[in-house]
This record gives structure tokens, C-alpha cells and sequence, in this order.
């Protein structure tokens, strides 16, 4: 391969977002149409996998269409197609998965089958072009919280996950019992910013014999134990604080778990990725370790964070370089492990 340009059309359907975006060189965006179907789920307070399908098989073209339009490009000078193909929701998956085998056998240009994580940190690389491995990222979003090691290109070690909620879901479900409606995260955000994160001490849970590992469904059932309380003994709810207070124990303990990363492993760059990713205390926090410890912090910019192509694009492309490529045979796997 001696190509000094080589342009990846992404695509992106693993949840509630249909998104496609052309990359050239892993890190140059030329494109990233996002259409979020957040408002019609927002309806039934979370994502309907059967409504989220049928949404992506209506928009994916005219999302596709609208990214070459944008790069000011066209299928016949794409080199690659990239896609994600898990974990997430097997009919969504399906979406993006069908159409990329059919442009790619379409166009006859390679299959890059990538992974939903993985595409969260390659986010990283897009505005950070001194951005290499190795690093440590943390990863939350709705369906995962990973602490990990990025040897190099495409070369993970896991250090710690959630034995059970990801943050992102802790998030979604205290919001809802303080009825802020979905998705949480943000509305907890907002809402927090007039609350004091001190009002309600929520425990900061701890994994027996893991220093990497979380655990997020005590601290959501503390939460719902409190409101429980409070109705009981008619105690007046003061939504503000509680989120405020919930906010600042996930992110004590996010943070508590990166700190020791950095400490054990030397390693001297830090990155977030994920929806989780875009909460700017969450932010705020991490780098204030980073830099107390001279370690260098890296985050994407919010519509970075949450789903989308772009990201999915930079992943593809060091797996072009490295020749992964998938055959036509490619399948969602909704549960794809790292
Ligand atoms: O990465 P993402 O878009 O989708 C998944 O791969 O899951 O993450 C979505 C998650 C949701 O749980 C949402 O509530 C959370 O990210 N989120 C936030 C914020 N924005 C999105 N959580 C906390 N603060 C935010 N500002
Ligand atoms: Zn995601």
C-alpha cells in the first residue's frame, strides 16, 4: 500500500444514533452526520431496540449520502469501509453491518468490522495528532465503564470493568428516579450545577480485591433508597442535591480508579472516551489528577464522545494499515468482548 491519502467511509448504528462519517488518514474528519433518534425514545423513557432498527434502515442513506456530500467526496474515491459491528443492540447493529458489506462488495474496496469501544478511543486520536500509545483510557458509556491499557494500535489490556452497572446506565437510572427523564447523564449534569454535590453522602463503592474494577448498582440502589426514605418519613426531595451528590460519588470513584492507574503502571497519558465522557466534572476532575501527577490528559470534544462515525473511522484506519479486514460474512456481535 503506498497510498498517501486513504479515505474511510465510517458507519455507525450500534444504538440510538445513525451516524456515517468520512476520515482520511485516521485523524483528518472530512465528515460526521449524526442523526440521534434520542427525542422519539425519550417517549418511553429509554431506547426501544425495535423503534432504534427501524429508524437506522430509514435514515442510514440519507445519512451516508449527506456524510460523502459534506467530505465533498463520492463512493469512488473511498477507500475502506469501517463499522461498527458490537457490542450493542443486534438489529441496529444489523443496519450498519448489511449496508457496509453491500457497499464494500458493492465498490470492491476492504471490510473493516470494528469494535464499539474501540472506536470510543480511537476518538482520542482525532484532536490530539500527537496523541500515540501507549496510554491509559477510561471508557464510560451507557452500556460500559473499561480502565485500559492501549499497548499500541488495536492492542488492549484491560485493567479494570464494572462488575455490573456501567456508569453510564447509573446515570440513566437515577435520573429517571428523580424524574429528569432520559437520556440522564446530561439532565443530571444540568441539574447539579445548582446542587451541592456534599448534601448526601452516597456510598463510593469499592471491589473486593480488585483496584480497577467498579461497581455502580449499590450506589444507584443507595440513591433509590434514599428517595425511598425520604417519601416515607416526608422528608422534602431536593432533586438538585441528589443528583449533585450521585454525580460527585461516580466521579470520586472513576477518578480514585484512574489515579491508581496512573500511579502503578508509570504510564505518563491519560484519556476519557465515551457519552460519560462529555460531563464536564467528570472532565474537570480526571484532569486536575492528571495534572497534579505531571500526567498528560486527553478527552475528545463532546459530540465526540457520545456515538459516532468519526470515531469508528480513526479505529478503522490503523486496522486498514495493520490488514485487518473482515469478509462479507461479517455478523453483528452484540456482546463483543475487547
Ligand atoms: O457512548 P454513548 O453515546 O453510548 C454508548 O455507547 O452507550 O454513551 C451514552 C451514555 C448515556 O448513558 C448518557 O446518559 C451518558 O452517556 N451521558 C452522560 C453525559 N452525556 C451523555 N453522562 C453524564 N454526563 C453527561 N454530560
Ligand atoms: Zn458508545
Amino acid at each position: 500500500m503506498n497510498k498517501e491519502h486513504i479515505s474511510i467511509l465510517a458507519i455507525e448504528t450500534s444504538c440510538d444514533e445513525t451516524s456515517a462519517a468520512v476520515v482520511v488518514n485516521g485523524r483528518d474528519v472530512r465528515s460526521n452526520v449524526i442523526s440521534s433518534q434520542i427525542a422519539l425514545h425519550t417517549l418511553y423513557g429509554g431506547v426501544v431496540p425495535e423503534i432504534a432498527s427501524r429508524k437506522h434502515i430509514e435514515k442510514i442513506n440519507q445519512v451516508i449520502t449527506e456524510a460523502l456530500h459534506q467530505a465533498d467526496t463520492s463512493l469512488d474515491e473511498i477507500d475502506a469501509v469501517g463499522v461498527t459491528y458490537g457490542p450493542g443492540l443486534v438489529g441496529a447493529l444489523l443496519v450498519g453491518v448489511s449496508e457496509a458489506k453491500a457497499i464494500s462488495y458493492a465498490k470492491k474496496i476492504p471490510l473493516i468490522g470494528v469494535h464499539h469501544i474501540e472506536g470510543h478511543i480511537s476518538a482520542n486520536y482525532i484532536e490530539h495528532q500527537d496523541l500515540k500509545p501507549p496510554f491509559l483510557c477510561l471508557v464510560v458509556s451507557g452500556g460500559h465503564t473499561h480502565l485500559v491499557k492501549t499497548l499500541d494500535y488495536g492492542k488492549y489490556e484491560i485493567l479494570g470493568k464494572t462488575m455490573d452497572d456501567a456508569a453510564g446506565e447509573a446515570f440513566d437510572k437515577v435520573a429517571r428516579a428523580i424524574g429528569l427523564g432520559y437520556p440522564g447523564g446530561p439532565k443530571i449534569e444540568q441539574v447539579s450545577k445548582t446542587g451541592n454535590p456534599d448534601a448526601i453522602a452516597f456510598p463510593r463503592a469499592h471491589v473486593a480485591g480488585s483496584a480497577y474494577h467498579f461497581s455502580f448498582s449499590g450506589m444507584k440502589s443507595a440513591v433509590l433508597n434514599y428517595l425511598n426514605g425520604c417519601q416515607m418519613k416526608g422528608i422534602e426531595i431536593h432533586p438538585a442535591d441528589v443528583a449533585a451528590s450521585f454525580q460527585q460519588a461516580v466521579i470520586d470513584v472513576l477518578t480514585g480508579n484512574a489515579v491508581k492507574a496512573m500511579e502503578e503502571t508509570g504510564i505518563r497519558q491519560f484519556a476519557l472516551a465515551g457519552g460519560v465522557a462529555s460531563n464536564s466534572a467528570l472532565r474537570q476532575s480526571v484532569k486536575q489528577a492528571c495534572t497534579e501527577r505531571d500526567v498528560r490528559f486527553y478527552c475528545p470534544s463532546p459530540i465526540l464522545c457520545t456515538d459516532n462515525a468519526a470515531m469508528i473511522g480513526a479505529a478503522a484506519y490503523y486496522d486498514y494499515l495493520a490488514g485487518k479486514q473482515s469478509g462479507l460474512d461479517l455478523n453483528a456481535v452484540p456482546n463483543l468482548a475487547l
